[in-house]
């Protein structure tokens, strides 16, 4: 695995999927340690997608199920389409099947939305009253150990798209946001929770993303959300593989 320093962000660069993930669930290890130690539990906002399946699946296998005390652990999620937790498209849904089915994790811990499709708002707001609610405080934004992010090929991360209302949203953590080209509702965090984090995780791979992540790193103006990922004090760290910074040319 190669580093490369960009934009204030650290950049792994791995030589296949599998090292990638591999590299990434051991990433996961240090930060459940340091949290534990420091906090007495380990938060993370996990991603849909495709590519963040295959670490689920991974943290699920006997190297990694052990290194974690489950009842340490809480799960959320950094977005979620409006579907019942059993459709195909329920990013919830992929999770339990890829690694929570498989773990002894108590089921309050796994703080999820309630998957309210014909109440996106009612959905989203009462979602961000649960991680308050998790995180036992009011006053403050909470705070992930990970906020984990997947990235789109138009630049989207979470759900937050490109020209939504939602990238505009500071005062809620959690917000119903429409997709216009996809002319459904989708719940995304905000930047507002995201950019809390400890630690910012961008889990990205394969050829189809070089193209955007290269403009990413390499276009002075800041035209795409995943852009506006900017810890206030946390880690902003991106796990890709070869193919994924293939536009950086030190990848
Ligand atoms: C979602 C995700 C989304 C995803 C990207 C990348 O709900 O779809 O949160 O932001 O991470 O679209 O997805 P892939 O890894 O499958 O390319």
């Amino acid at each position: 695995m190669s580093v490369i320093e960009l934009k204030g962000a650290k950049i792994y660069v791995n030589d296949s999927i599998d090292e990638l993930v591999k590299s990434l669930s051991e990433h996961f290890c240090e930060i459940y340690d340091k949290a534990v130690a420091e906090r007495g539990r380990f938060t993370v906002a996990l991603s849909g997608g495709t590519t963040p399946k295959s670490l689920y699946e991974m943290l699920a296998t006997d190297a990694y199920r052990n290194r974690f005390d489950w009842n340490k652990v809480f799960f959320f999620w950094g977005d979620e389409r409006c579907v019942p937790h059993t459709h195909p498209d329920s990013n919830y849904g992929m999770v339990k099947k890829a690694l929570l089915d498989k773990i002894e994790i108590p089921a309050k811990n796994v703080v999820m939305t309630d998957g309210q499709e014909n109440d996106p708002e009612g959905s989203a707001k009462r979602y961000e009253e649960k991680i308050y609610g998790t995180f036992g405080h009011y006053g403050d934004v909470p705070r992930f150990d990970i906020c984990l992010l997947g990235l789109g090929p138009d630049g989207h991360t979470a759900s937050l798209f490109p020209d939504s209302a939602a990238l505009k949203q500071r005062e809620h953590i959690f917000v119903a946001n429409y997709v216009a080209k996809f002319q459904a509702w989708r719940l995304t965090a905000t930047y507002t929770l995201i950019n809390k984090s400890h630690n910012v995780i961008f889990l990205v791979a394969g050829d189809s993303k070089a193209s955007i992540v290269k403009d990413i790193f390499q276009s002075e103006t800041k035209k795409y959300p995943a852009q506006l990922v900017q810890p206030e004090s946390g880690k902003l760290e991106w796990y890709t593989d070869r193919a994924a910074v293939a536009g950086l040319g030190g990848g």
